[in-house]
């Protein structure tokens, strides 16, 4: 088998790389930065066992790890995209979780980014829906009954309670709206509120 080594600059891409190469018979040795190996280590080993069961523990517990998994990572989607995966990780009763992002294109409308769950609708207009209301008043809305909120878009059945927080810039710009779902009523409360717009604030806003 012939050996090749290769250094990988912290692309963690290259790991897929060579166990395309490994299939092929040939091997690579790689070799990653400290920082490199410091993140993959911290993700992989993101485990919601060691969370605590009280919320607003966990909420912290929590805020914590997605800090740690996103330290130096400035791109959007990434961070999005973690952000959206640890919480619904973290929180079982997670119906759906992620990003509806402001369209740069039409400033006035909101376009499906990074979530966990069921399809998401694509699009949703500012003042239309929870998302949309959230969005268009710059605030935390909390839906005790998604029944019962005029306007209310379904995008999964199952849905019965939701929350819908506003994600700021570090300049104060409103750039996206985090939506969580559940298919419990009245799953969420101001302690969620407090707790999601802290982990918002830490990873897209002043905190980042
Ligand atoms: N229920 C949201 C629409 C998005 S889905 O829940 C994913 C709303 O009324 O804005």
């Amino acid at each position: 088998m012939r050996t090749f080594r290769a250094e990988t600059g912290g692309d963690l891409r290259m790991l897929q790389c060579s166990i395309w190469f490994k299939a092929r018979g040939v091997a690579v040795d790689l070799f990653f930065p400290a920082s490199a190996i410091k993140t993959a280590v911290m993700a992989e080993s993101f485990s919601t066992d060691s969370l605590p069961a009280d919320k607003i523990d966990r909420y912290g517990a929590l805020a914590e790890e997605i800090a740690a998994v996103l330290e130096g990572e400035p791109n959007l989607v990434a961070r999005m995209a973690t952000s959206a995966s640890m919480l619904a990780a973290a929180f079982p009763d997670f119906l759906w979780t992620g990003f509806y992002i402001v369209d740069a294109a039409n400033p006035r409308e909101l376009v499906v980014g990074p979530y966990q769950g069921t399809l998401g609708c694509l699009r949703i207009a500012f003042g239309r829906g929870v998302c949309g209301t959230a969005a268009a008043e710059a605030r935390t809305v909390i839906v005790r009954d998604v029944e019962a909120f005029e306007g209310h878009i379904a995008c999964d059945s199952r849905s019965r309670s939701e929350i819908v927080v506003p994600v700021f810039d570090a300049a104060g710009a409103l750039i996206a709206v985090l939506d969580i779902d559940s298919a419990r009523l009245g799953a969420f409360d101001e302690e969620d509120a407090r707790a999601l717009e802290g982990i918002v604030r830490a990873v897209f806003g002043e905190g980042s």
